[in-house]
C-alpha cells in the first residue's frame, strides 16, 4: 500500500517521476465483500433481492428489508438454502419512527451496516395534471425520503468507524422522463442530487456515495409495460442493446461500488442501459 506521502506534496520528491507502483492485488481481493455487511432495502424481490445474492456470492453478510413479510420471509428463506448468512428486518422505509426503531434494533442485535443499498421503490403513474397529491407524495416518499431517513440513521455509524459504502437505485428518470412518471422522475433526480450531497459530505470520512442507474429492467415494477406491445416496440428500437436488460445484468456494478475497487470513486451515478442514454 502507497502512504499518502507517497503522492503528497511537500515531501522534497520530484513529482514529475512515476509514483511507486502499489503491489498488485488480485481481483478477487479487490472485489471481495467477506468480513463486510450488506442492508439492501426493498430486497424481497425483483432488483434489490438479485442485489442481496449478488453481493452475499461476494462474501458479504446480508441484512434484506422489506415492507411485505411474506415476501421478506420468502427470500430470507431462499437465501439461506443457497448457504448465505442473512438476517431481515420487515420495516417500512419511507417511516422516520419505523426506521430509527429497526436501524437502532439491528445495530444491537446485528451489528453494523458497511454497506447500504437504498433500493426500495414505487411507481404511481398517472398523467401529471391529473395526478393526486398522494401519488406525488408516496413516490417522492418511497424513493427520495426513504434514502434520507435510512442513511441518516446508518451513516454515524460508519463516521464513526471511518467507512462505508452508499448505493442509491436511481434510473433512466434521473435524467430522463417520459409521460405517466413526473412524480417518479422528480423522485430519481432528487435521489441523484440526494447522491452527490452525501459524497460531498462524507467523502472526508471515506464514506463513497454512487448511484446505480438502471435502464429498463424486467421485474414486477415494470410488469405492464413488459406486456404492452407498443411499449415493447418503443423500447426495442430505442435501446441500442435492442432489448430489455435482467437484475442479474445489475450485480457487477453494485459489487464493483461496494468494494475496495471504488474506494475513490464518490458522488457518481452509473448508468447500465444498454446504451439507452447515449442514443438520440
Ligand atoms: N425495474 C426497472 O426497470 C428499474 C429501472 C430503474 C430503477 N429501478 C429502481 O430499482 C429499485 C428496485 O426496483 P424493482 O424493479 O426491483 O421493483 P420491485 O417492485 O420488483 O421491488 C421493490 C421492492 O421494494 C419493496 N418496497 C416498496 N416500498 C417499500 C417500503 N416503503 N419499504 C420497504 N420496502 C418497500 C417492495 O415490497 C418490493 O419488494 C427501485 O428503486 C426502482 O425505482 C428499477
Amino acid at each position: 500500500m502507497r502512504s499518502p506521502a507517497d503522492g503528497g506534496s511537500g515531501t522534497g520528491r520530484d513529482m514529475t517521476a512515476s509514483p511507486a507502483a502499489a503491489p498488485a492485488e488480485s481481483a478477487a481481493d479487490l472485489f471481495s465483500l467477506r468480513g463486510r455487511r450488506a442492508l439492501i432495502t426493498g430486497s424481497g424481490q425483483g432488483i434489490g433481492l438479485t442485489l442481496a445474492r449478488g453481493l452475499a456470492a461476494a462474501g458479504a453478510e446480508l441484512v434484506l428489508n422489506d415492507l411485505e413479510p411474506e415476501r421478506l420471509e420468502a427470500a430470507m428463506a431462499g437465501l439461506r438454502a443457497e448457504g448465505f448468512t442473512v438476517s431481515g428486518r420487515c420495516f417500512n422505509v419511507a417511516r422516520e419512527d419505523e426506521v430509527a426503531a429497526a436501524t437502532r434494533e439491528l445495530a444491537a442485535q446485528v451489528g453494523p451496516i458497511d454497506i447500504l443499498v437504498n433500493n426500495a421503490g414505487i411507481h404511481r403513474r398517472a398523467p401529471l395534471e391529473s395526478m393526486p397529491l398522494e401519488a406525488w407524495q408516496a413516490v417522492l416518499d418511497v424513493n427520495l425520503t426513504s434514502a434520507f431517513l435510512v442513511t441518516r440513521a446508518i451513516v454515524p455509524e460508519m463516521i464513526r468507524r471511518g467507512r462505508g459504502k452508499i448505493i442509491n437505485l436511481c434510473s433512466l428518470n434521473s435524467e430522463i422522463s417520459r409521460p405517466t412518471i413526473g412524480n417518479y422522475a422528480a423522485a430519481k433526480g432528487g435521489l441523484k442530487m440526494l447522491t452527490r450531497a452525501m459524497a460531498v459530505e462524507w467523502a472526508r470520512h471515506n464514506i463513497q456515495a454512487n448511484a446505480l442507474a438502471p435502464g429498463y429492467i424486467r421485474t414486477a415494477l415494470t410488469g405492464p409495460l413488459t406486456v404492452d406491445p407498443a411499449f415493447n416496440h418503443h423500447l426495442c428500437t430505442r435501446t441500442p442493446a435492442g432489448r430489455w436488460g435482467e437484475p442479474h445484468e445489475l450485480v457487477g456494478t453494485t459489487v464493483f461500488l461496494a468494494s475496495r475497487a471504488s474506494d475513490f470513486m464518490n458522488g457518481q451515478i452509473l448508468f447500465v442501459d444498454g446504451g439507452l442514454l447515449a442514443a438520440l
